[in-house]
Order: C-alpha cells, then structure tokens, then sequence
C-alpha cells in the first residue's frame, strides 16, 4: 500500500474551529491585547514601502509611512515606496537597498566587484519548481540563494522601520510580542510562495507567530472601505458612496509585476466577504518597459544588447530608468511622444561593432523608418509603436476585468476601483473607462499606497474579512473501493477486494467560499503499526471537480503528522483539519480517540 497517504474512513466535512484551534491558527488575534505596534511591509516587485501604526499609544493615530525623499534626490518617482533592489559586496555582504543601491551600483567603478538585484520577486510567481534552495542571478549573471536576498531585503525594511519608531520618540517599550509583522503578497500566489516569504522573513527574525500574510489587493479593499476614500476622476471631483452593506466593489492592484483582481462585498456586520476568486496575472507596469526594453534590443541585435549587459551593467540600469521615466509622461494623445535617451556606451558600442551610426542605420533601415526617428542618442518612436508597447498589458487587463464583470456573481456591482502604481497610467485609465462606460472606474488618491495602508489597517483587525474564496481546489490521495467508471488503471486489490488508489479527496473546491476559522477535517491513519511519522501529500487542481490524481493536478507539498505513540499500531486516527478562509492555509491535528493535540506541519517548498 505505499503511495497511498491516506486510508479513509469517511468521507471529510465541513465544521466550525473550535475555540482552541481557532486561537492557535490565528494566534496574533488571539494576542490582539498585546499589540502595540502593527508594522506593514508592501514588498513590491518593482517599488517597496513600510509603514507603521502605533496602537492604543496617545497622539499616534496616524499611520506613519518611510519617506524616501532623501535617498530618491527629488526625481519625480514616488518617494513613499523605493526600487525594489539589493546591492551585495562581492563576497555577498549586505551593502545597501532601495534608491541608495541603485545609486551606489550606478557609480561603481567596477561593477564586476559588486552585486546587484532587482525584479526577483517575479520569481514566486507560479515558479511551480520553487523550493527553498532556488536561485536568482545577479547583475553578473552569478547565482545566489533567492531566499537569501528576499531576506536581505525584509531585514533592511525591518531594521529601517524600528529606527524610524525609534526617531518617533514613543514612550514604550516594544517586545517581539507587542509589534505584529504584516508582509504582502499578491492574492494570486500560490500556497509555496507564501510558504517562501514566511521563511525569508523568519530568517529575518520576524517569528513566524507575529506574523500576518497580507493579500494585496485584499489590502487594497480595507484602505478602501475603511477610509471611505476620496475618489477622484479626470472629469470631476466625488466621493465614493459610503460602503453599506450589500456594496460590491472590484479592486484592481495594477502593480509593477502582476495586476490582481478582487471583487469584494460588505457584509451587514461591515466586514468584508470575497466573492470571487482572487485572479489576475502577470501584466503589471514593468510588461511595458520590458518590451520597450525588447524594441531597442532589436534595433541593435541581441548580440550586440547582451554584450552591452555584460560589458556596461551601469549603464543598462540608467537605460532602464531612462525608460520608466519616460513611460510615466505618456498619455496616448497624438503628441505626447516618446523620446529616448540611449546611453553613450550602447551607441558607441554598436558603432565600433557595426561600422555605423546607430541613427543611420535607424533612419535608412526599411524595418524602422516608418517606426521612429532617431538624433544623435534621442531616439522617437510613432504614436503606434508606442501604444504596441502597452497593448499586450492593456489588453489582458480589460480582457479579464471584463469576464469578470459577465461572471453572475458579481451582479450589482458599479465601483471598479484602480490602485497601485500602474493606475497613474494614463493610457490604462482611459482604456478602463471606454471599455467600462456603465461602471464607476475610480481611482483613489493615494492609490500607489492602498495596498500598504489597507496592510496596517489589516495587521490592526485581522478579522475585518470575514470570508474568502478558495483560488483552488485542494485534496488528498485517497484509497476507496473501486466503483464502475474508475479508470482501469487505477485498480489495484487488497485482500482480494478492488480498490481505487488515485482518488482525489477534495477538501475545497475552486470557488467555494470559506469563513474565517471554517475548517475541514480528514482522518489520517498510519500504514504500518509502528509508524511514527505520517506524510500526507497535498494537491492542488485549477477543476473544481479534480476526480482522480491525474496529470490535471499538482502536488503542492506534504503535510507531516507527528503519531510518536505507537500503542494502537494501524488503529490511531488523527483528524487533521485544514483551515482555506485565512490569508493562508492552516493545518492542526487531534488523536481521534484521545483528542489530544496532535503535531501536524506542512511543507509546501520541498528542496527538490
Ligand atoms: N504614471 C505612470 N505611468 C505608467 N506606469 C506607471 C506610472 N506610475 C507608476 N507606474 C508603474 O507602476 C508600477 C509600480 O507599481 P507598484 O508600486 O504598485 O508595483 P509593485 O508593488 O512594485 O509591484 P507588484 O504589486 O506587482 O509586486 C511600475 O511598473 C511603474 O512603472
Ligand atoms: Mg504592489
């Protein structure tokens, strides 16, 4: 019977938590009184920011926000949020984070003795390999521990932070229990890269039991509701009507790696319900520079961009921030163009390489005349080649806000609400609101700094969302009795009895809506007497009706049932329930008939 992880004898359900379980699974709420301080980090793939929010401490209401106007010099990219980039020395020595390792890489003299990152955190987007050893490349091309620079990062931002508590001058002392941590993640991750994060930052000396997984766009829909946000369109000024209870809303995190999407209704206790699965996808603002990136790489060749790469790194990173500044001014009217400035080195390289002005070559090229014009290192390009640019984004966008506006169960709603950095962008506002006539498209204020701002307000009442939607459908392997319709295959006889051995055993499906503390439960039992240890392998299905272990579903990782008495041999059962409402997946166990706690962990990042 090996294989098998499971012998069931009924079939799992649906319960309450009980109290217990309850407090253990949420244990910061459980030490809700002891809180004085929640702390939030909205990790981004392209900007970061923290902020914090001193609780029940007199004259600290507000939420205080990192300020990077030093660091950033004043150029016109936000300054409550920094790149997300980590300078290493080269033996790998944390140097510096944010607008001040951009600047120190910059100014290097020898980029080949220093180390830098930037864009990793892509990496745990549907990385189906992702384990705890993967590896990213720096600026050279030289791996290290992915984990290791997630860490680097939260342990800046968390350093960083307590020194500006520190400068706020409060009158308290802080222990580790009274600050709970509050990271976000986007609500389309998967469970292993949540898994990723909560140990980059327990390596950061963040422990695991004061800290809170934050969805973003979830965040984003707190800081919207609960500051009942001023709202602002290109035509008029107005306010978002009060959030009463029925109101449904869609928020849309446009981000710099992955565009989320949520759609949220207000329950009558004012707590907050998802009602359809998180969802969205890899079209955040840095799709656009990429292909921007893509265009002049084929203007040039790929030969000659990658030696420029290797030989130039400095200079790549001013010809991409050349090109994210120069994004933000466009509008999509006719004349409000792009126009370039190529770094020096690329038109010097690609001269001495090819024996000609890269603006000769651009101006007298069939490909490219049509596309852009080209003045020492300016480079133009049509209206039309700059919107291609953008359609691809664009284009998913409307493609998948649009389905889900057809999907019946978001009838009744009016408000798509924008946030995150990529709603400043103006062709993306004017697309959403062509395409959405019939729907309020509002964009708040503060938009870039909902999702940190709705993290705190999170960290504060965790349970202000109530109920949460399952992303997938979830299961185990089970062993049945073989039924007609089972795939032959799948056979197998024990005692001279036919069973099924593939069975998935759905514990929650694609689509169903869980409470907060809703668990389900599933008996586990040992396969041989002494056994002291049980692994249970758990998979995930994009179909909610995943009938069999199949090429259709994936093993996300094992749960470990710890079953250190061996008195009853085959005949111990632990119940090991799964909790699917919370921001992450929850797993406790009990000896069924001692009802004893019983040791259940579960590791989603394999070292495969
Ligand atoms: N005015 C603008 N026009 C176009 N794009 C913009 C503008 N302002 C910001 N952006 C883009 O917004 C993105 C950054 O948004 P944000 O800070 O919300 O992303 P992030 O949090 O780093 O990413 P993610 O949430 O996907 O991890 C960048 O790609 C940036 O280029
Ligand atoms: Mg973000």
């Amino acid at each position: 019977m090996s294989g098998l992880e499971e012998i069931p004898e009924e079939m799992s359900g649906l319960e309450e938590l009980p109290d217990d379980v309850f407090e253990e699974r949420q244990r910061p709420v459980k030490e809700s009184s002891k809180i004085k301080m929640v702390a939030a980090m909205d990790f981004g793939t392209t900007y970061s920011g923290y902020a914090f929010k001193l609780i029940g401490i007199e004259n600290h209401k507000n939420i205080y926000v990192k300020s990077w106007n030093e660091e950033a010099g004043g150029g016109c990219l936000p300054s409550e949020k920094a790149p997300t980039c980590v300078l290493l020395g080269a033996n790998g020595d944390f140097k510096s984070f944010g607008y001040t390792a951009e600047r120190e890489f910059s100014e290097c003299e020898d980029p080949k003795n220093w180390r830098f990152f930037k864009h990793f955190k892509m990496i745990l987007h549907r990385d189906q390999g992702l384990c705890s050893n993967t590896t990213i490349k720096d600026s050279n091309g030289k791996e290290i521990s992915a984990r290791l620079i997630f860490t680097h990062c939260i342990k800046f931002m968390k350093d960083d932070l307590m020194e500006m508590v520190e400068r706020k001058k409060v009158d308290t002392e802080f222990k580790t229990e009274n600050i709970r941590w509050v990271i976000t993640v986007p609500a389309i991750w998967e469970e292993p890269a949540k898994q990723f994060m909560r140990e980059a930052a327990r390596e950061a000396e963040i422990e695991g039991d004061n800290l809170l997984l934050a969805l973003e766009p979830e965040a984003a829909s707190i800081y919207v509701k609960e500051m009942n946000v001023e709202v602002h369109t290109d035509m008029n000024q107005s306010r978002l009507s009060a959030f009463s209870p029925k109101t449904k809303y869609m928020i849309v995190d446009l981000g710099g790696g992955t565009v989320d999407v949520t759609v949220r209704e207000v329950l009558r206790d004012r707590s907050l319900k998802e009602i359809t699965k998180a969802s969205g996808g890899a079209w955040g603002g840095l799709h656009v520079n990429q292909r921007f990136y893509q265009f002049i790489e084929d203007l040039v060749g790929n030969k000659l961009m990658e030696k420029f790469r290797e030989q130039h790194p400095t200079a790549q990173l001013d010809l991409e921030r050349e090109l994210e500044q120069k994004k933000r001014n466009l509008t999509g009217d006719e004349h409000n163009r792009i126009l370039i400035n190529l770094p020096g080195e690329l038109i010097e390289l690609f001269e001495k390489t090819k024996g000609k002005s890269l603006s000769d070559f651009a101006t007298s090229s069939g490909r490219y005349r049509e596309k852009l014009e080209m003045k020492f290192e300016k480079l133009r390009m049509s209206l039309d080649v700059t919107m291609d640019m953008f359609k691809p984004a664009v284009d998913s966008i409307l493609r998948h806000v649009e389905e889900l506006v057809s999907d019946p169960l978001t009838k009744g709603l009016k408000n798509i609400i924008l946030v995150g950095g990529f709603s400043d962008c103006k062709i993306i506002q004017k697309a959403m609101r062509e395409k959405f006539k019939d729907f309020r498209v509002v964009i708040p204020q503060e938009a870039g700094l909902a999702v940190l701002h709705g993290a705190v307000l999170f960290g504060e009442n965790p349970l202000i969302v109530s109920e949460r939607v399952s992303p997938f459908t979830y299961g185990t392997r089970q062993l049945r009795f073989f039924q007609d319709g089972d795939p032959p295959e799948y056979r197998t006889e024990i005692g001279g009895v036919p069973y099924c051995k593939n069975v998935f055993n759905v514990l929650a499906r694609g689509g169903q809506t869980f409470r907060v503390g809703q668990r389900v439960t599933t008996e586990v039992s040992p396969v041989k007497p002494n056994q002291t240890v049980m692994p249970v392998n758990v998979y995930q299905s994009n179909n909610p009706d995943q009938m069999y272990v199949d090429d259709d579903c994936r093993e996300i990782g094992t749960m470990i049932v710890d079953m250190p008495d061996t008195t009853g041999g085959l005949d111990r059962i632990v119940d090991v329930s799964l909790a699917f409402g919370d921001t992450e997946l929850h797993v406790t166990g009990r000896d069924q008939s001692s009802k004893e706690k019983v040791s259940v962990t579960i590791d989603l990042l394999k070292n495969n």
